[in-house]
Protein backbone atom coordinates (compact mmCIF):
# COMPACT_ATOMS: atom_id res chain seq x y z
CA UNK A 1 0.00 0.00 0.00
CA UNK A 2 2.84 2.46 1.14
CA UNK A 3 5.28 2.53 -1.65
CA UNK A 4 7.90 5.54 -2.57
CA UNK A 5 6.74 8.93 -2.26
CA UNK A 6 3.88 10.04 -4.14
CA UNK A 7 5.02 13.01 -5.08
CA UNK A 8 3.81 13.71 -9.13
CA UNK A 9 6.52 13.43 -11.69
CA UNK A 10 4.58 15.50 -13.37
CA UNK A 11 4.47 18.29 -11.21
CA UNK A 12 6.75 20.70 -11.79
CA UNK A 13 5.78 20.59 -15.12
CA UNK A 14 2.72 22.30 -14.11
CA UNK A 15 2.05 25.73 -14.77
CA UNK A 16 1.97 27.50 -11.55
CA UNK A 17 1.44 31.84 -11.05
CA UNK A 18 4.20 33.14 -8.75
CA UNK A 19 3.78 34.76 -6.26
CA UNK A 20 4.68 38.93 -6.61
CA UNK A 21 7.93 39.49 -5.23
CA UNK A 22 6.73 42.11 -2.26
CA UNK A 23 4.03 39.78 -0.83
CA UNK A 24 4.30 38.89 3.15
CA UNK A 25 6.02 35.40 3.14
CA UNK A 26 4.58 33.13 5.99
CA UNK A 27 7.80 32.99 7.94
CA UNK A 28 8.34 36.81 8.07
CA UNK A 29 4.53 37.78 9.57
CA UNK A 30 4.19 38.79 13.22
CA UNK A 31 1.59 35.83 13.91
CA UNK A 32 -0.65 35.37 17.43
CA UNK A 33 -0.38 32.04 18.88
CA UNK A 34 -3.84 30.27 18.25
CA UNK A 35 -3.88 27.81 21.31
CA UNK A 36 -4.56 30.26 23.86
CA UNK A 37 -6.83 29.93 26.74
CA UNK A 38 -9.11 32.10 24.79
CA UNK A 39 -9.14 29.43 22.08
CA UNK A 40 -10.20 26.91 24.78
CA UNK A 41 -12.95 28.91 26.20
CA UNK A 42 -14.00 31.06 22.95
CA UNK A 43 -12.82 29.71 19.83
CA UNK A 44 -15.59 31.31 17.87
CA UNK A 45 -14.73 34.20 19.23
CA UNK A 46 -11.17 34.10 18.23
CA UNK A 47 -12.04 32.60 14.40
CA UNK A 48 -13.96 35.75 14.08
CA UNK A 49 -11.73 38.11 15.56
CA UNK A 50 -8.76 36.36 13.07
CA UNK A 51 -11.35 37.15 10.01
CA UNK A 52 -11.54 40.60 10.83
CA UNK A 53 -7.86 41.47 10.60
CA UNK A 54 -6.56 39.18 8.13
CA UNK A 55 -9.98 37.95 6.13
CA UNK A 56 -10.56 34.18 4.84
CA UNK A 57 -6.92 32.88 5.41
CA UNK A 58 -4.97 34.37 8.61
CA UNK A 59 -1.48 33.24 9.66
CA UNK A 60 -1.06 31.90 13.36
CA UNK A 61 1.67 30.53 15.15
CA UNK A 62 1.12 26.63 16.15
CA UNK A 63 3.49 25.97 19.21
CA UNK A 64 5.76 28.36 17.53
CA UNK A 65 5.15 27.41 13.80
CA UNK A 66 3.80 29.41 11.34
CA UNK A 67 0.66 28.26 9.68
CA UNK A 68 -2.05 29.37 7.84
CA UNK A 69 -5.43 28.84 9.09
CA UNK A 70 -7.77 28.93 6.05
CA UNK A 71 -11.28 30.48 7.73
CA UNK A 72 -13.79 31.16 5.31
CA UNK A 73 -16.36 28.30 4.15
CA UNK A 74 -15.70 28.80 0.13
CA UNK A 75 -11.45 28.82 0.94
CA UNK A 76 -11.77 25.85 3.22
CA UNK A 77 -13.96 23.79 0.38
CA UNK A 78 -11.10 24.93 -2.73
CA UNK A 79 -8.24 23.60 -0.37
CA UNK A 80 -10.14 20.26 0.62
CA UNK A 81 -11.50 19.66 -2.93
CA UNK A 82 -7.85 20.50 -5.12
CA UNK A 83 -5.48 18.16 -4.14
CA UNK A 84 -2.94 18.12 -7.02
CA UNK A 85 -2.96 22.09 -5.67
CA UNK A 86 -3.10 21.21 -2.01
CA UNK A 87 -1.18 18.48 -1.01
CA UNK A 88 -0.62 15.88 1.77
CA UNK A 89 2.83 14.78 1.70
CA UNK A 90 4.44 16.03 4.97
CA UNK A 91 7.89 15.93 2.13
CA UNK A 92 5.93 18.77 0.32
CA UNK A 93 6.36 20.87 3.53
CA UNK A 94 9.08 23.63 3.00
CA UNK A 95 10.18 24.23 6.47
CA UNK A 96 10.63 20.58 7.52
CA UNK A 97 12.52 20.15 4.23
CA UNK A 98 14.64 23.57 5.21
CA UNK A 99 15.16 21.91 9.06
CA UNK A 100 13.32 24.73 10.22
CA UNK A 101 11.20 23.09 12.77
CA UNK A 102 12.36 23.64 16.14
CA UNK A 103 13.52 20.60 17.47
CA UNK A 104 11.02 18.37 18.90
CA UNK A 105 8.35 20.44 17.49
CA UNK A 106 5.38 18.41 19.48
CA UNK A 107 3.34 18.32 16.80
CA UNK A 108 5.48 16.68 14.63
CA UNK A 109 5.40 12.96 15.35
CA UNK A 110 1.69 12.54 14.71
CA UNK A 111 2.40 14.00 10.88
CA UNK A 112 5.36 11.77 10.45
CA UNK A 113 2.96 8.00 10.95
CA UNK A 114 3.05 7.68 7.47
CA UNK A 115 -0.48 6.51 6.43
CA UNK A 116 -3.36 7.06 4.12
CA UNK A 117 -4.37 10.59 5.33
CA UNK A 118 -0.68 11.63 4.34
CA UNK A 119 -0.47 9.96 1.07
CA UNK A 120 -1.18 11.47 -2.20
CA UNK A 121 -2.15 10.52 -6.44
CA UNK A 122 -2.18 6.73 -6.68
CA UNK A 123 -0.47 5.62 -3.69
CA UNK A 124 -3.64 7.29 -1.76
CA UNK A 125 -6.61 5.96 -3.98
CA UNK A 126 -4.25 2.60 -3.44
CA UNK A 127 -4.49 2.49 0.21
CA UNK A 128 -8.28 4.43 0.31
CA UNK A 129 -9.71 0.55 -1.68
CA UNK A 130 -8.18 -0.98 0.87
CA UNK A 131 -9.81 0.64 3.66
CA UNK A 132 -13.17 0.36 1.42
CA UNK A 133 -12.83 -3.63 1.19
CA UNK A 134 -11.97 -3.84 4.54
CA UNK A 135 -14.89 -1.24 6.35
CA UNK A 136 -17.31 -2.34 3.67
CA UNK A 137 -18.90 -5.88 6.11
CA UNK A 138 -18.78 -3.72 8.94
CA UNK A 139 -20.91 -0.53 7.49
CA UNK A 140 -24.35 -1.87 8.00
CA UNK A 141 -26.58 -4.39 9.51
CA UNK A 142 -27.10 -6.59 6.91
CA UNK A 143 -24.00 -8.66 6.85
CA UNK A 144 -23.29 -10.76 10.05
CA UNK A 145 -20.10 -9.16 10.94
CA UNK A 146 -22.16 -5.80 10.26
CA UNK A 147 -24.81 -7.00 12.50
CA UNK A 148 -22.79 -8.37 15.30
CA UNK A 149 -20.91 -5.03 15.83
CA UNK A 150 -24.10 -3.19 16.08
CA UNK A 151 -25.55 -5.84 18.48
CA UNK A 152 -22.19 -5.71 20.45
CA UNK A 153 -22.02 -1.64 20.75
CA UNK A 154 -25.71 -1.63 22.08
CA UNK A 155 -24.64 -4.48 24.77
CA UNK A 156 -21.69 -2.60 25.39
CA UNK A 157 -23.59 0.47 25.87
CA UNK A 158 -26.37 -1.55 28.48
CA UNK A 159 -23.18 -2.96 30.21
CA UNK A 160 -22.10 -0.03 31.27
CA UNK A 161 -24.95 1.81 32.13
CA UNK A 162 -25.76 -1.44 34.58
CA UNK A 163 -22.74 -0.90 35.62
CA UNK A 164 -23.35 3.09 36.59
CA UNK A 165 -26.34 1.39 38.38
CA UNK A 166 -24.11 -0.90 40.73
CA UNK A 167 -22.16 1.45 41.45
CA UNK A 168 -23.68 4.63 41.90
CA UNK A 169 -27.63 3.64 42.27
CA UNK A 170 -30.54 3.80 39.77
CA UNK A 171 -30.31 7.82 40.81
CA UNK A 172 -27.30 9.98 41.20
CA UNK A 173 -24.02 11.59 39.69
CA UNK A 174 -21.46 10.54 36.43
CA UNK A 175 -19.30 11.61 33.99
CA UNK A 176 -21.08 10.74 30.63
CA UNK A 177 -17.48 10.84 29.24
CA UNK A 178 -15.08 8.76 32.03
CA UNK A 179 -18.11 6.58 32.83
CA UNK A 180 -19.50 6.23 29.60
CA UNK A 181 -18.01 7.11 26.20
CA UNK A 182 -14.51 6.64 26.24
CA UNK A 183 -14.95 2.65 27.67
CA UNK A 184 -17.46 2.33 25.48
CA UNK A 185 -15.32 3.29 22.55
CA UNK A 186 -12.86 1.36 23.68
CA UNK A 187 -14.60 -1.67 23.89
CA UNK A 188 -15.89 -1.14 20.16
CA UNK A 189 -12.31 -0.32 18.83
CA UNK A 190 -11.14 -3.50 20.53
CA UNK A 191 -14.44 -5.88 19.21
CA UNK A 192 -13.88 -4.27 15.68
CA UNK A 193 -10.03 -4.23 15.36
CA UNK A 194 -10.23 -7.79 17.02
CA UNK A 195 -7.99 -7.19 19.77
CA UNK A 196 -7.37 -10.13 21.62
CA UNK A 197 -6.97 -8.16 24.81
CA UNK A 198 -9.02 -5.04 26.33
CA UNK A 199 -7.34 -1.45 25.36
CA UNK A 200 -7.14 0.47 28.32
CA UNK A 201 -7.16 4.63 28.97
CA UNK A 202 -4.06 4.95 28.56
CA UNK A 203 -4.32 4.45 24.76
CA UNK A 204 -7.03 7.12 24.75
CA UNK A 205 -4.36 9.23 26.54
CA UNK A 206 -1.36 8.48 24.34
CA UNK A 207 -3.75 9.51 21.22
CA UNK A 208 -4.64 13.04 22.77
CA UNK A 209 -0.59 13.42 23.89
CA UNK A 210 -0.08 12.78 19.74
CA UNK A 211 -2.96 14.87 18.71
CA UNK A 212 -3.08 17.91 20.85
CA UNK A 213 0.99 18.06 20.93
CA UNK A 214 1.49 16.99 24.58
CA UNK A 215 4.96 17.11 25.87
CA UNK A 216 5.95 13.77 25.25
CA UNK A 217 3.98 13.45 22.04
CA UNK A 218 6.67 11.38 20.45
CA UNK A 219 7.00 8.73 23.11
CA UNK A 220 2.95 8.54 23.14
CA UNK A 221 3.41 8.26 19.54
CA UNK A 222 5.36 5.11 19.19
CA UNK A 223 3.77 3.34 22.11
CA UNK A 224 0.48 3.51 20.53
CA UNK A 225 1.73 2.43 17.27
CA UNK A 226 3.67 -0.50 18.84
CA UNK A 227 0.42 -1.87 20.32
CA UNK A 228 -1.33 -1.56 16.92
CA UNK A 229 2.05 -3.10 15.17
CA UNK A 230 1.39 -6.07 17.90
CA UNK A 231 -2.05 -6.03 17.03
CA UNK A 232 -1.29 -6.22 13.00
CA UNK A 233 1.17 -9.03 13.71
CA UNK A 234 -1.02 -11.03 16.36
CA UNK A 235 -4.27 -10.82 13.38
CA UNK A 236 -1.38 -11.98 10.64
CA UNK A 237 -0.93 -15.15 12.45
CA UNK A 238 -4.32 -15.53 13.60
CA UNK A 239 -6.87 -13.97 11.06
CA UNK A 240 -10.40 -13.28 12.29
CA UNK A 241 -13.21 -11.56 11.51
CA UNK A 242 -12.26 -8.09 12.29
CA UNK A 243 -10.98 -5.06 10.60
CA UNK A 244 -6.84 -5.85 10.96
CA UNK A 245 -7.79 -9.04 9.29
CA UNK A 246 -9.87 -7.76 6.65
CA UNK A 247 -7.04 -4.69 6.04
CA UNK A 248 -4.55 -7.53 5.39
CA UNK A 249 -6.57 -9.41 3.26
CA UNK A 250 -7.03 -6.53 0.90
CA UNK A 251 -3.19 -5.83 0.87
CA UNK A 252 -1.71 -8.80 1.60
CA UNK A 253 2.22 -6.77 1.16
CA UNK A 254 1.52 -4.37 3.94
CA UNK A 255 4.36 -4.90 6.33
CA UNK A 256 3.56 -5.37 10.03
CA UNK A 257 4.39 -1.79 10.85
CA UNK A 258 2.35 -0.11 7.78
CA UNK A 259 -0.60 -1.83 9.09
CA UNK A 260 0.00 -0.58 12.85
CA UNK A 261 0.25 2.60 11.40
CA UNK A 262 -2.76 2.52 9.13
CA UNK A 263 -4.59 0.87 12.34
CA UNK A 264 -2.83 3.62 14.50
CA UNK A 265 -5.10 6.58 12.58
CA UNK A 266 -8.60 4.45 12.11
CA UNK A 267 -7.76 4.10 16.48
CA UNK A 268 -7.97 8.41 16.27
CA UNK A 269 -11.25 8.32 14.47
CA UNK A 270 -13.01 5.71 16.22
CA UNK A 271 -12.13 6.39 19.70
CA UNK A 272 -11.19 10.25 19.83
CA UNK A 273 -13.09 11.77 17.06
CA UNK A 274 -16.26 9.34 17.55
CA UNK A 275 -16.38 9.65 20.90
CA UNK A 276 -16.39 13.19 20.64
CA UNK A 277 -19.24 13.13 18.22
CA UNK A 278 -20.82 10.84 21.24
CA UNK A 279 -20.19 13.69 24.01
CA UNK A 280 -20.96 16.17 21.38
CA UNK A 281 -24.46 15.10 20.47
CA UNK A 282 -25.06 13.74 24.11
CA UNK A 283 -24.42 17.49 24.79
CA UNK A 284 -26.71 19.01 22.19
CA UNK A 285 -29.52 16.94 23.25
CA UNK A 286 -29.08 17.64 27.42
CA UNK A 287 -29.12 21.00 26.61
CA UNK A 288 -31.43 21.10 23.77
CA UNK A 289 -34.90 22.11 23.03
CA UNK A 290 -37.86 19.97 23.17
CA UNK A 291 -38.08 19.74 19.68
CA UNK A 292 -34.43 17.86 19.95
CA UNK A 293 -35.15 15.65 22.54
CA UNK A 294 -38.32 14.92 21.15
CA UNK A 295 -36.14 13.47 17.70
CA UNK A 296 -34.39 11.13 19.99
CA UNK A 297 -37.25 9.81 21.86
CA UNK A 298 -38.77 9.06 17.99
CA UNK A 299 -35.31 7.64 17.21
CA UNK A 300 -34.46 10.32 14.70
CA UNK A 301 -31.23 11.63 16.05
CA UNK A 302 -29.51 11.71 11.93
CA UNK A 303 -30.72 15.73 12.10
CA UNK A 304 -29.14 16.23 15.54
CA UNK A 305 -26.13 14.75 14.04
CA UNK A 306 -25.88 16.56 11.52
CA UNK A 307 -26.11 19.65 13.31
CA UNK A 308 -23.93 18.48 15.82
CA UNK A 309 -21.25 18.26 13.34
CA UNK A 310 -21.98 21.83 11.89
CA UNK A 311 -21.70 23.33 15.00
CA UNK A 312 -19.38 21.71 17.18
CA UNK A 313 -17.50 19.49 14.75
CA UNK A 314 -14.63 17.24 16.67
CA UNK A 315 -12.14 17.38 13.62
CA UNK A 316 -12.43 21.21 14.36
CA UNK A 317 -9.21 22.06 12.48
CA UNK A 318 -8.31 19.29 9.35
CA UNK A 319 -4.61 18.11 9.04
CA UNK A 320 -2.29 19.82 7.43
CA UNK A 321 -1.98 20.37 3.70
CA UNK A 322 1.17 21.53 1.95
CA UNK A 323 0.96 24.08 -1.15
CA UNK A 324 2.16 22.20 -3.97
CA UNK A 325 2.90 25.51 -6.00
CA UNK A 326 2.66 29.45 -5.34
CA UNK A 327 -1.33 30.40 -5.09
CA UNK A 328 -3.35 32.87 -4.17
CA UNK A 329 -5.21 32.67 -1.51
CA UNK A 330 -7.88 34.79 0.71
CA UNK A 331 -5.58 38.27 0.55
CA UNK A 332 -2.74 36.55 0.73
CA UNK A 333 -0.20 34.47 -1.50
CA UNK A 334 0.74 31.13 -0.11
CA UNK A 335 4.38 29.71 -1.33
CA UNK A 336 4.62 26.63 -2.62
CA UNK A 337 5.92 24.47 0.42
CA UNK A 338 3.69 26.67 2.87
CA UNK A 339 1.30 24.53 5.52
CA UNK A 340 -2.06 25.32 5.80
CA UNK A 341 -5.14 24.55 8.06
CA UNK A 342 -8.40 24.30 7.17
CA UNK A 343 -11.22 24.82 9.79
CA UNK A 344 -14.25 23.01 9.26
CA UNK A 345 -14.92 24.90 12.83
CA UNK A 346 -14.67 28.25 11.19
CA UNK A 347 -15.83 27.54 8.26
CA UNK A 348 -18.80 26.17 9.44
CA UNK A 349 -19.16 29.89 11.65
CA UNK A 350 -19.13 31.22 8.48
CA UNK A 351 -21.58 29.26 6.70
CA UNK A 352 -24.03 30.03 9.66
CA UNK A 353 -23.01 34.04 9.52
CA UNK A 354 -23.80 34.04 5.52
CA UNK A 355 -27.44 33.27 6.38
CA UNK A 356 -28.36 32.41 3.02
CA UNK A 357 -26.68 29.43 2.96
CA UNK A 358 -25.82 27.86 -0.19
CA UNK A 359 -28.22 25.13 -0.27
CA UNK A 360 -31.31 27.51 0.66
CA UNK A 361 -33.14 26.04 3.56
CA UNK A 362 -32.05 25.20 7.35
CA UNK A 363 -32.76 21.55 7.34
CA UNK A 364 -30.19 21.34 3.77
CA UNK A 365 -27.70 23.71 4.88
CA UNK A 366 -26.99 21.80 7.82
CA UNK A 367 -26.10 18.81 5.27
CA UNK A 368 -23.47 21.30 3.79
CA UNK A 369 -21.33 20.74 7.39
CA UNK A 370 -17.30 19.59 6.25
CA UNK A 371 -17.79 17.37 9.72
CA UNK A 372 -16.48 14.73 7.27
CA UNK A 373 -13.95 16.71 5.48
CA UNK A 374 -14.73 16.90 1.37
CA UNK A 375 -12.72 15.78 -1.37
CA UNK A 376 -9.91 12.90 -2.39
CA UNK A 377 -9.34 12.40 1.66
CA UNK A 378 -13.29 12.86 3.20
CA UNK A 379 -14.00 10.50 5.46
CA UNK A 380 -14.97 7.03 3.45
CA UNK A 381 -18.70 6.08 3.06
CA UNK A 382 -18.50 2.69 4.78
CA UNK A 383 -16.59 4.66 7.95
CA UNK A 384 -19.45 7.21 7.87
CA UNK A 385 -21.82 5.02 8.21
CA UNK A 386 -20.17 3.22 10.76
CA UNK A 387 -19.65 6.03 13.00
CA UNK A 388 -23.10 7.17 12.29
CA UNK A 389 -24.31 3.69 13.93
CA UNK A 390 -21.88 3.63 17.02
CA UNK A 391 -23.22 7.69 17.48
CA UNK A 392 -26.70 7.05 17.36
CA UNK A 393 -26.36 3.42 19.46
CA UNK A 394 -24.63 5.19 22.05
CA UNK A 395 -26.78 8.17 22.71
CA UNK A 396 -29.93 5.92 21.74
CA UNK A 397 -29.15 4.02 24.50
CA UNK A 398 -28.54 6.72 27.44
CA UNK A 399 -31.67 8.04 26.58
CA UNK A 400 -33.83 4.95 26.13
CA UNK A 401 -32.83 4.20 29.82
CA UNK A 402 -32.30 7.11 31.68
CA UNK A 403 -35.36 8.99 32.36
CA UNK A 404 -33.97 12.47 33.59
CA UNK A 405 -30.52 13.12 32.11
CA UNK A 406 -29.55 17.23 33.72
CA UNK A 407 -26.25 18.52 33.09
CA UNK A 408 -24.75 19.72 36.68
CA UNK A 409 -22.53 22.91 35.46
CA UNK A 410 -23.99 25.54 33.18
CA UNK A 411 -22.98 24.59 29.68
CA UNK A 412 -20.87 27.35 29.24
CA UNK A 413 -18.56 26.43 32.08
CA UNK A 414 -17.88 22.99 30.44
CA UNK A 415 -14.15 22.05 29.96
CA UNK A 416 -13.09 21.51 26.71
CA UNK A 417 -9.88 20.05 25.35
CA UNK A 418 -9.11 22.34 22.23
CA UNK A 419 -6.04 20.90 20.12
CA UNK A 420 -4.88 21.97 17.26
CA UNK A 421 -7.26 19.70 15.50
CA UNK A 422 -9.83 18.23 17.56
CA UNK A 423 -12.15 19.91 20.07
CA UNK A 424 -14.00 17.84 22.50
CA UNK A 425 -14.86 17.88 25.90
CA UNK A 426 -12.90 16.55 28.86
CA UNK A 427 -16.08 15.74 30.96
CA UNK A 428 -19.98 15.73 31.03
CA UNK A 429 -20.96 15.50 34.32
CA UNK A 430 -24.89 14.75 34.35
CA UNK A 431 -27.39 14.28 37.23
CA UNK A 432 -29.26 11.12 36.47
CA UNK A 433 -32.56 9.06 36.98
CA UNK A 434 -32.50 5.51 35.63
CA UNK A 435 -35.98 3.68 34.04
CA UNK A 436 -35.92 0.99 36.17
CA UNK A 437 -32.62 -0.81 36.23
CA UNK A 438 -30.82 -2.36 32.94
CA UNK A 439 -29.64 -4.60 35.15
CA UNK A 440 -33.53 -6.64 33.85
CA UNK A 441 -31.95 -6.85 30.57
CA UNK A 442 -28.31 -7.24 31.40
CA UNK A 443 -27.65 -8.33 35.25
CA UNK A 444 -25.03 -6.90 37.20
CA UNK A 445 -24.25 -8.40 40.54
CA UNK A 446 -23.75 -5.81 43.86
CA UNK A 447 -19.78 -5.85 44.19
CA UNK A 448 -18.64 -8.67 46.15
CA UNK A 449 -16.36 -7.19 49.43
CA UNK A 450 -14.94 -10.18 50.17
CA UNK A 451 -12.21 -10.44 47.30
CA UNK A 452 -12.76 -13.86 46.51
CA UNK A 453 -12.38 -15.22 42.92
CA UNK A 454 -16.04 -17.45 42.17
CA UNK A 455 -15.35 -20.98 42.80
CA UNK A 456 -17.97 -21.82 40.14
CA UNK A 457 -18.11 -22.31 36.40
CA UNK A 458 -18.63 -18.53 34.76
CA UNK A 459 -22.01 -17.37 34.73
CA UNK A 460 -22.71 -14.36 33.40
CA UNK A 461 -23.22 -12.53 37.04
CA UNK A 462 -19.51 -13.77 36.81
CA UNK A 463 -18.62 -12.35 33.80
CA UNK A 464 -20.43 -9.15 34.80
CA UNK A 465 -18.15 -8.87 38.15
CA UNK A 466 -14.99 -9.12 35.81
CA UNK A 467 -16.56 -6.65 33.84
CA UNK A 468 -16.61 -4.28 36.34
CA UNK A 469 -13.25 -4.50 37.34
CA UNK A 470 -11.87 -3.57 33.48
CA UNK A 471 -14.14 -1.10 33.52
CA UNK A 472 -13.07 0.10 36.66
CA UNK A 473 -9.44 -0.03 35.25
CA UNK A 474 -10.99 2.14 32.14
CA UNK A 475 -12.03 4.71 34.09
CA UNK A 476 -8.88 6.13 35.47
CA UNK A 477 -6.52 9.11 34.14
CA UNK A 478 -9.04 11.36 33.47
CA UNK A 479 -6.36 13.86 33.27
CA UNK A 480 -5.42 16.35 30.70
CA UNK A 481 -2.98 14.79 28.22
CA UNK A 482 0.83 16.08 28.49
C1 LIG B 1 -18.23 10.81 13.86
C2 LIG B 1 -17.08 10.22 13.61
C3 LIG B 1 -16.12 10.64 12.51
C4 LIG B 1 -15.86 11.88 12.02
C5 LIG B 1 -16.49 13.22 12.44
C6 LIG B 1 -14.84 11.72 11.00
C7 LIG B 1 -14.31 12.76 10.28
C8 LIG B 1 -13.30 12.63 9.34
C9 LIG B 1 -12.68 13.73 8.64
C10 LIG B 1 -13.01 15.20 8.85
C11 LIG B 1 -11.75 13.20 7.79
C12 LIG B 1 -10.88 13.98 6.81
C13 LIG B 1 -9.74 14.67 7.51
C14 LIG B 1 -8.92 15.54 6.59
O1 LIG B 1 -9.17 15.60 5.37
O2 LIG B 1 -7.98 16.18 7.10
C15 LIG B 1 -11.78 11.75 7.97
C16 LIG B 1 -10.97 10.88 7.29
C17 LIG B 1 -10.91 9.53 7.56
N1 LIG B 1 -11.73 8.82 8.41
FE1 LIG B 1 -13.28 9.55 9.48
N2 LIG B 1 -14.51 10.39 10.89
C18 LIG B 1 -15.27 9.69 11.79
C19 LIG B 1 -15.24 8.33 12.02
C20 LIG B 1 -14.42 7.44 11.37
C21 LIG B 1 -14.34 6.03 11.66
C22 LIG B 1 -15.21 5.31 12.69
C23 LIG B 1 -13.37 5.51 10.84
C24 LIG B 1 -12.89 4.09 10.72
C25 LIG B 1 -13.12 3.12 11.53
C26 LIG B 1 -12.86 6.60 10.03
C27 LIG B 1 -11.89 6.45 9.08
C28 LIG B 1 -11.36 7.50 8.35
C29 LIG B 1 -10.27 7.34 7.40
C30 LIG B 1 -9.60 6.01 7.00
C31 LIG B 1 -9.97 8.62 6.91
C32 LIG B 1 -8.83 9.01 5.96
C33 LIG B 1 -9.31 9.13 4.56
C34 LIG B 1 -8.25 9.61 3.60
O3 LIG B 1 -7.30 10.31 3.98
O4 LIG B 1 -8.39 9.28 2.42
N3 LIG B 1 -13.52 7.75 10.38
N4 LIG B 1 -12.73 11.43 8.91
Amino acid sequence: MHGRCGMRSGMEAQPYATAPAGSPRLESLRVEPLLTSEFDADPAGVYERLRRTYGPVAPVGLMGVPVWLVLDYHEVLEVLRDDSQWRRDIRYWRARAQGQLPRDWPLLAGYEVRQTMFLDGDEHHAARLTHHSALRPFQDGHSPQGWELRAAVARYADELIALLAAESGSAGYADLGAQYTRPLLLMVTGKLFGCPVGLGDELVMDLWRMLDGGPDAGPATDRAAAVMTRLAAHRRQRPGDDLTSYLLLADPGMTDEQLGRELLMNAVYLNDITGNMVMNTLLEVLRGNATVRRSVSDGHLGETFHRVALVNPPVANMCFRFAAGDVRLGAFWIRAGDVVSPSAAAAHQDLLTIGTSPLGDATASTRAHLGWGAGQHQCPGAARELAGMIVTTAVGRIFDHFTKAELTLPADQLPWRSGPVVRGLRLLPVRYELRGTPSESHPVPPPRHDGEAPDTAPTADHRSRGLLSALRRLMTGTGRAG
